[in-house]
């Protein structure tokens, strides 16, 4: 199973997946990480552990065209079976979900449906878990289609709201389990526990 990830940022769950492949806990191989954002963690430590990792962005493609025609061809020059977006803040071209419709995967760090949509990423979530008062908050899988966290969901995983949580404190328990559900996910997938 090769596996194009997507990261915008730091990269933390794109490590997970790194290190569960190099210790041999999951079966799969990334292909390529892209980045729209040169400077990403993401982008470093994929050099770091020798995987291809291409900036893409309305930088080198100003038309939207363009740039989905520069990402397309950069999956399919990697052999890629599944899209993986790992915290990655752009939507995807028309062109790229056609041809991997139903092979696009993102993982959201709240229970969908709740919390998700425009403007919900990052300390966004927890902040607006915490104001909603819930006592549960989560993982959600989901595919990807052409609107933000709409895909259908695949699975998610329950995490718990305490009391004197802050954003900050509920984000680091949300993010630890997000970096194992995550490889327990792709597990399933290559198992074909879960069929895409
Ligand atoms: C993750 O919590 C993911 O759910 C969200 O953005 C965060 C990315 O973190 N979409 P990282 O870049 O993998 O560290």
């Amino acid at each position: 199973m090769n596996i194009a990830v997507f990261a915008s940022h730091n990269g933390s769950n794109l490590q997970a997946m790194i290190d569960a492949i190099e210790k041999g806990s999951l079966a799969a191989s990334i292909s390529i990480v892209i980045s729209n954002n040169s400077n990403s963690g993401a982008l470093e430590r994929a050099t770091r552990h020798n995987i291809p990792g291409i900036h893409l962005s309305s930088v080198a493609y100003p038309d939207v065209d363009d740039l989905d025609e520069a990402t397309l061809q950069a999956l399919l020059d990697h052999e890629t079976d599944i899209i993986f977006l790992a915290g990655y803040l752009k939507k995807i071209g028309p062109k790229v979900i056609s041809q991997y419709d139903g092979k696009i995967l993102n993982t959201h760090p709240a229970l969908l449906p709740k919390y998700g949509g425009k403007g919900m990423y990052g300390m966004n979530v927890h902040k607006a878990v915490i104001e909603g008062k819930e006592n549960k908050s989560g993982v959600t899988v989901h595919l990807v289609n052409s609107e933000y966290d709409e895909g259908k969901i695949l699975t998610q995983a329950e995490v718990p709201v305490l009391e004197d949580d802050t954003p900050d404190i509920l984000c680091e328990r949300v993010m630890a389990r997000e970096r194992g559900f995550i490889i327990e996910v792709l597990n399933q997938i290559h198992k074909e526990e879960l069929v895409l």
